[in-house]
C-alpha cells in the first residue's frame, strides 16, 4: 500500500493569461451564456489577436452528457491547439469531459488546457475529477482521470467580483466541505493535510467576510486560493459520503452542488464521528479540524460538537437551508427517490474514501435526519 501526491497544474495567481496563451494559434473557449452576455469572455479574447478562436457557450450548471457530446464534435472539427475553460465548475468540468472523449476518438487531438475559474468553490481547475450529469436518470457521474488535470490554472479574483451572494455562499461552503472531507478521509496523507489545513483556515477566516463585502477583491482572492488549495487536497486524497450524497441529492432536486453539500455537512460529521452511537476514529480528525479554527476543548466529543455548531452557524449566516425539507423538497418527493439516492450514494466513487464504513441502511438514516433537520445539537 502507498499513497501519493502530485499537482501537475501550473497555478498563476492574478492575470497570467497572456503568458499562458503564448504560441496558441487555434483556441477553443468553453464557457456558459452568462460569460458571453456579461462580456467576461473578453478576458480571454483580448489576447487572441493573432489566433483563430471559437466560443462554445452552451454549458449549463451541472453539465450533462449531451453537452459534452456536442463539445466533442466541435473539438474534432475545429482541432484547437489550446482549450480555455472559463466559468465555474460546470464549464471547467464540461471542458474536461470534452477533451477526454475527443482524445479517445482521435488520439492526434492534443491540447494545452487552461482553466480559469470564476467562482471560488469546486477547485476543478486543479482536480482530476469531472462531474457529468445523465439527465435521463438524474444521476451525476464523477469521472476521475489524471489526464483531465488542466495544464494551467489562472486564479484571478477580479473575475469573481460579479458572483452573486447566493452563489458566493454555496460555492464557499463547497470549499469547506472539500477541505474537511479531504482532512478526515482514509486516503489522506501529510501532503494533502497541509493543503486541506490551509484551505480550512482561509475559508474560516474569509468566507463570511467575502459574503459581507463582495466587492473586496483582496478578500475574494483569499477565498479563490482556499478553493484551489482544497481542490489540490481532495484531488489527491478523495472525498467522502458528503459528496456522494450531495451528488445524487443535487441531481434529483436541482439543488446547487455547494448548497447540497452545505446542508448535509452537519449530519454527515455527526454520523462519521459516531456522535449518535459510539465515537469513531474519525471523531479525532474532526476534533483536529475544530482545533485548526480555535474551537477545540478538552473533550474530543465536545470539540466535534463545536465544529458542527460552527458549520450550522455558517449555514444560517449564509442563508443556506438547514435541512432538505427547508430546501423545498416535499416529503412525498423525498420518499419516492430515497431508495435510488441511497443506492447512488452507496456506489458513488467518493464513498470509498469515507472515514467510516457505512451500510445502505446507515446512509438512509443520514438522509432522513438531513431531511427532517434532526441533528445532535
Ligand atoms: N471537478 C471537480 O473537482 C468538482 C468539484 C466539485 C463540484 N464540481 C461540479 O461543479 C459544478 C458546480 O460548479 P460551480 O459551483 O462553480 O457553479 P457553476 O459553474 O454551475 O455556475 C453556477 C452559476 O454561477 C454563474 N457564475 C459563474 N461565475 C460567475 C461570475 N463570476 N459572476 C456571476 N455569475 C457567475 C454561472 O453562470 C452559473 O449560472 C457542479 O456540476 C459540480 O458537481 C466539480
Ligand atoms: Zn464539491
Amino acid at each position: 500500500m502507498y499513497s501519493s501526491f502530485s499537482n501537475r497544474t501550473e497555478i498563476k495567481l492574478g492575470d497570467g493569461l497572456k503568458d499562458a496563451l503564448t504560441g496558441s494559434k487555434r483556441v477553443l473557449i468553453i464557457t456558459d451564456h452568462f460569460m458571453v452576455q456579461s462580456k467576461m469572455t473578453e478576458y480571454v479574447t483580448r489576447h487572441l489577436d493573432e489566433a483563430v478562436f471559437q466560443i462554445f457557450s452552451e454549458v449549463k450548471p451541472n453539465p450533462d452528457i449531451k453537452t459534452v457530446v456536442k463539445g466533442v464534435e466541435v473539438i474534432l472539427e475545429f482541432r484547437p491547439d489550446t482549450v480555455v475553460a472559463l466559468g465555474g465548475g460546470s464549464p471547467i468540468d464540461a471542458a474536461k469531459g470534452m477533451i477526454y472523449f475527443a482524445h479517445h476518438q482521435d488520439s492526434s487531438i492534443q491540447v494545452r488546457f487552461i482553466a480559469i475559474p470564476t467562482t471560488s468553490g469546486t477547485g476543478s481547475e486543479v482536480t482530476k475529477f469531472a462531474v457529468i450529469t445523465d439527465t435521463d436518470t438524474d444521476t451525476k457521474h464523477p469521472l476521475v482521470d489524471d489526464s483531465m488535470l488542466p495544464d494551467i490554472a489562472i486564479l484571478d479574483a477580479e473575475l469573481t467580483k460579479s458572483v452573486p451572494r447566493t452563489i458566493t455562499s454555496d460555492t464557499g461552503m463547497d470549499v469547506l466541505t472539500h477541505a474537511i472531507e479531504a482532512f478526515v478521509c482514509t486516503a489522506r496523507n501529510d501532503f494533502t493535510d497541509a493543503m486541506a489545513e490551509k484551505a480550512i483556515k482561509l475559508a474560516n477566516k474569509f468566507l463570511i467576510q467575502v459574503f459581507a463585502s463582495p466587492e473586496d477583491v483582496e478578500l475574494r482572492q483569499r477565498m479563490h486560493n482556499a478553493s484551489c488549495l482544497a481542490g489540490i487536497a481532495f484531488s489527491n486524497s478523495g472525498l467522502g459520503i458528503n459528496h456522494s450524497m450531495a451528488h445524487t441529492l443535487g441531481a434529483h432536486f436541482h439543488i446547487p452542488h455547494g448548497r447540497a453539500n452545505a446542508l448535509l455537512l452537519p449530519y454527515v460529521i455527526a454520523f462519521n464521528a459516531g456522535l449518535y452511537d459510539d465515537l469513531t476514529e474519525a471523531n479525532k480528525r474532526y476534533a483536529k479540524v475544530a482545533r485548526l479554527i480555535w474551537l477545540d476543548c478538552a473533550s474530543e466529543r465536545q470539540s466535534t460538537m463545536n465544529l458542527i455548531r460552527a458549520m450550522r452557524n455558517y449555514i444560517s449566516k449564509l442563508n443556506i437551508p438547514s435541512s432538505i425539507k427547508a430546501a423545498g423538497v416535499t416529503r412525498q418527493d423525498f420518499d419516492r427517490v430515497l431508495p435510488s439516492m441511497v443506492e447512488a450514494a452507496f456506489n458513488d466513487p467518493c464513498t470509498s474514501t469515507n472515514p467510516r464504513q457505512c451500510s445502505k441502511k446507515e446512509l438512509e438514516e443520514v438522509f432522513i435526519r438531513a431531511y427532517e433537520g434532526k441533528n445532535v445539537i
